[in-house]
């Protein structure tokens, strides 16, 4: 059935839509943006929340932290094409404000409802705010870099690169942190 995956993630874009998530971000939003990439991927990169590119565009991390994102993706010889991104909350905040706490609760079942169509052997959350929803109570700055067990899948928690971009220091534990994709997802295999 090579189109079930597809249209189960269709379905859930329809359902958050239909359920109103957040009207009002979605009210002061260009458009939803649900996910992009390879819905068959081993990997899923879960953000924080749409900013204003990918509000325009309708497609996460295409702004400077995505092209950050990129590059690091090729220094481990991946491509977008090879994983699958979204982020927890699918409307872009007002300003590009953090999202709040409600608004991350009212996505999440509905973050769950992707990863359990898509099945990713591994998950990477980027930042604070997409490792706190799945794994609550871990401080970032601790626990990055290491592999964390969820509902029976793999998380690694990442910094944001956007926090990363221009800061050396943040950058350097950013990509020596994604050095270690490769062989977490070799160990999963
Ligand atoms: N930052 C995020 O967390 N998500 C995006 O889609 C873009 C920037």
């Amino acid at each position: 059935m090579p189109n079930s995956k597809q249209q189960l993630l269709d379905d859930i874009k329809s359902q958050i839509m239909k359920d109103e998530v957040c009207k009002n971000l979605a009210e002061q939003a260009t458009q939803l943006v649900f996910g992009d990439g390879n819905i068959d991927a081993e990997i899923v990169f879960i953000g924080e929340a749409p900013g204003k590119n990918e509000d325009i565009q309708g497609i996460p991390f295409v702004g400077a932290a995505g092209k950050f994102l990129n590059e690091m993706l090729e220094t481990i010889g991946m491509k977008r094409e090879d994983i699958y991104i979204t982020n927890i909350v699918k409307y872009r905040p007002p300003n590009n404000r953090d999202p709040l706490p409600e608004e991350k609760e009212a996505f999440l079942p509905y973050l769950q409802a992707q990863l359990d169509a898509i099945q990713p052997k591994m998950i990477i959350t980027l930042g604070r705010h997409s490792m706190n929803c799945l794994l609550p109570n871990l401080q970032i700055s601790q626990v990055h870099g290491q592999p964390k067990r969820y509902k029976g899948r793999v998380i690694l928690p990442l910094f944001h690169p956007a926090t990363a971009l221009y800061n050396g220091a943040m950058r350097q534990t950013l990509i020596d942190d994604f050095a270690l994709i490769p062989e977490i997802l070799k160990k999963i295999n």
